[in-house]
């Protein structure tokens, strides 16, 4: 019977969580295309633009790690943590809800999906750091990844009210 090394169990089972975090990304850099295009904010537009160019360098960051580890990089997507809401509030919502409120609204989401983001990499690294050998090379990239991911939750909170008072005389 074929020896399996319990590193190398360690090893693959990290890739698989690296691959679904790759998946996070691709699906957040479509949704990032999608959100550079509707919002009608500059500084939130410049802001956008500026995290998908990061998002790029994450992916490239984790795509590398992965073939390092000799896995094979997934170019999936996975489902964003977006709420879906009862149907009797999401059809008041479609019918009454100005383009200014979708517009609040999709920011309120941006929040939620970059702060999953931030969940994902804080949970990788703990495991990178608890897992030591050669997982110890995950821990540069995953922390770069990380405080790109924090910076943005933090322009999002900080800049929320400036968003709000924008938006809201015209709702
Ligand atoms: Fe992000």
């Amino acid at each position: 019977m074929q020896k399996i090394n319990s590193n190398e169990i360690v090893t693959q089972k990290f890739i698989l969580e690296l691959n679904s975090a790759l998946a996070m990304e691709n699906a957040g850099v479509e949704r990032l295309q999608t959100r550079i295009n509707e919002v009608s904010i500059p500084e939130a537009k410049q802001r956008l633009e500026h995290h998908l160019k990061e998002s790029e360098q994450h992916q490239q960051r984790l795509q590398k790690l992965i073939t390092d580890l000799g896995g094979n990089v997934t170019t999936e997507k996975l489902g964003l943590p977006l709420p879906t809401y009862p149907q009797s509030i999401q059809q008041v919502m479609d019918s009454s809800m100005t383009m200014q409120e979708w517009e609040l609204k999709k920011s309120e989401y941006d929040m939620i999906v970059e702060n999953a983001e931030v969940g994902c990499y804080l949970a990788l690294l703990q495991k990178a750091q608890i897992a030591g050998g050669v997982l110890m090379n995950a821990i540069e990239p995953l922390s770069l990844n990380l405080k790109d991911e924090q910076s943005m939750v933090d322009w999002i909170k900080t800049n929320s009210p400036g968003m709000l008072a924008q938006l809201w005389p015209q709702i």
